[in-house]
């Protein structure tokens, strides 16, 4: 720590100066002691990874990992409310998996919802025709962008989405929504 001569301290006197130093060291030592304890008290984030929320369906109940596998078979893509209420797509993987990732349907040119086709396998929006592939990456315009991800962790059954801010894994860049 720099210290500073009491002489540079204005309307100081050296006592005063030397008090101040001290109830800051101790100021300093008690809060470092008590982090621990507030800790205890502060509750912890939700689980999910990042402080995530978990997901709800379309009314508003939680999205369990066995109640979805039970109702969306593999391949499925079907929306479920994550973050900031944001429609965003679960991806079914296989009969026990659901995806590591979710899609924000949320269509990047004026913000349409983006329904899933499931014989085109993408996303074909209705309001001016910009499609995605399956994994959500823009292959026509006009949207200038892929649609946004969201991570996705099962724990306890629930299922949780968190904010996506390592790099797009489809474009190789820093996601554009983070
Ligand atoms: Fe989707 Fe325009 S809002 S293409």
């Amino acid at each position: 720590m720099t210290q500073i001569p009491a002489s540079d301290v204005p309307g100081m006197g050296r006592r005063q100066f030397m008090n101040l130093l001290t109830f800051g060291s101790v100021t300093g030592v008690a809060l470092g002691a008590l982090y621990p304890v507030a800790r205890y008290f502060i509750p912890p984030k939700p689980a999910g990874g990042g402080g995530g929320i978990s997901a709800k369906d379309e009314l508003g109940n939680t999205v369990t990992a066995s109640g979805w596998l039970s109702t969306h078979k593999e391949g499925d893509r079907s929306l479920v409310q994550g973050l900031k209420g944001d429609p965003t797509y679960l991806l079914v993987e296989g009969p026990e998996a659901i995806g590591s990732y979710g899609i924000n349907a949320i269509c990047t040119h004026l913000g349409c919802v983006v329904p899933w086709n499931n014989g085109a396998n993408k996303f074909v929006c209705p309001c001016h025709g910009s499609q995605y592939d399956a994994t959500g990456k823009v292959v026509r315009g006009p949207a200038p962008l892929s649609l946004a991800l969201a991570n996705v962790a099962v724990e306890n059954d629930t299922v949780f989405l968190s904010q996506w801010s390592d790099t797009d894994f489809r474009t190789g860049e820093k996601p554009w929504w983070a």
